[in-house]
């Protein structure tokens, strides 16, 4: 049987779709289980629903603690036998426990050349230092933010006059390619 992908989310869901989509066209040799978001209103939920995947949102504002909020996370993706985890925008750090719940089965995309500016407003901070190239990266996830064994990258200029849009949605083209790749990669090596 195909491997069963869990995708967690905070937003617009445009990565999530490209899943999808790789997924619909067979191009990616995997089923989306479930997607969890930790916002309610996140666009993405209806991308999910369109695809016929279920959804489940969990909002952190209504667990005491991280762990706490992890925990519940973990429990829906391991109640939806969740080979591997995908980060696709989800804007929720994540605690030791949710790691080594899925140790080497959890990746994440961000939109920078990794180790180079990790965090919030990537795109923002590669105009700021001025780089000539930019781009994005999907990793394994580790205990530290934006960290872990990186499994693919693409790079893309940063042309003159580009604002932080301009970059985001030229980035963005190649995020969308590289992430099913990347996830097809990873699901190879878990079953070898
Ligand atoms: C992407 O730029 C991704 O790299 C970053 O968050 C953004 C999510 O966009 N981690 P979307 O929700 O997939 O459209």
């Amino acid at each position: 049987m195909n491997p069963t992908l869990g995708v967690l989310i905070s937003g617009r869901g445009t990565n999530l779709q490209s899943i999808l989509n790789a997924v619909a066209e067979g191009a990616l040799r995997a089923r989306v289980g479930i997607v969890v978001s930790n916002a309610s209103g996140a666009p993405g939920l209806a991308r999910a629903k369109e695809a016929g995947v279920p959804t489940m949102v969990i909002d952190h504002g209504s667990f005491p603690s991280r762990e706490d909020f992890d925990r519940a996370v973990i429990d829906v993706l391991k109640r939806h036998d969740v080979d591997l985890v995908c980060l696709a925008g989800f804007m929720r750090l994540l605690s030791p426990v949710f790691v080594r719940a899925f140790p080497g089965r959890i990746l994440n995309i961000h939109p920078s050349l990794l180790p180079a500016f990790p965090g919030l407003y990537a795109q923002r901070q590669a105009l700021q230092y001025g780089v000539k190239v930019s781009g994005c990266t999907v990793h394994l996830v580790d205990e530290e933010l934006d960290h872990g064994s990186i499994v693919a990258q693409t790079a893309v200029p940063v042309l003159e006059g580009d604002s932080v849009e301009s970059l985001s949605a030229r980035i963005l083209v190649q995020e969308h390619l590289l992430y099913p790749e990347a996830i097809a990669k990873v699901l190879e090596r878990l079953s070898a």
